[in-house]
């Protein structure tokens, strides 16, 4: 059990190293959570400080999700042969702390992004599949309404649903991971959600298919 806590602290740890805040002297040393939606995470960062930044704050970001579930589980701590715990389920729980630590970094004042960029990068290692209609729903959603926050919550709730479709069973990793991804994604956008049923959610209206 200590190599595991281990193990999630060190994700977490990882999780915490926020592109947003690490890179910005590439745009000044600004903080840009003093910007835009308040979020150190990428979508704010292109609102805030354009492409090329959003493009290196994102690489990070989806970066540590990678490395903390596809290297902190792997870690052979010695002195410390326990009863295993499934790998599936080390990498599962590597991947939570990996997304909480992005959101609630230990390195910035517990005050992060929403998730979603290193939730890309646990996917992209615990179950890439999924990554296509997560993405394709996200792409759908952001070019019909223009709001970034919407499509990554619609796209974070589709992945459960997906994992049940594909018929995994209910108490499963991949289902229950994806479920307490797609809780902590809404939860974190809870801010966007509000300001959508307000009317005065900030809409991305380059990428929309359809303007009025
Ligand atoms: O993942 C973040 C994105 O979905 C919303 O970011 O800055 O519009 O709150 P933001």
């Amino acid at each position: 059990m200590i190599e595991l806590l281990i193990k999630v602290l060190l994700a977490y740890l990882v999780g915490s190293v926020m592109g947003g805040l690490w890179l910005r002297f590439m745009v000044g040393g600004a903080d840009i959570r003093q910007e835009g939606s308040g979020n150190a995470g990428a979508t704010n960062a292109l609102r805030a400080r354009g492409k090329g930044f959003a493009a290196a704050v994102a690489l990070v970001d989806v970066i540590k999700g990678v490395l903390a579930v596809a290297l902190v589980p792997m870690l052979v701590i010695p002195g410390l042969a326990e009863a295993p715990v499934a790998t599936e389920w080390v990498m599962a729980l590597c991947g939570v702390a990996a997304v909480f630590g992005h959101v609630w970094p230990i390195w910035h004042g517990f005050r992060g992004g929403k998730g979603a960029a290193t939730l890309v990068g646990v996917m992209l290692v615990i179950w890439p599949l999924a990554l296509l209609p997560v993405l394709a729903m996200w792409v759908l959603i952001l070019v019909t309404t223009g709001y970034v926050g919407l499509a990554t919550v619609l796209a974070a709730v589709v992945a459960p649903v997906f994992a049940l479709l594909m018929g995994e069973p209910l108490s499963g990793m991949l289902v229950t991971f994806t479920a307490a991804m797609a809780l902590t994604i809404v939860y974190t956008h809870r801010s966007n959600l509000k300001r959508l049923f307000e009317g005065n959610e900030h809409r991305f209206e380059k990428v929309m298919l359809f303007r009025r």
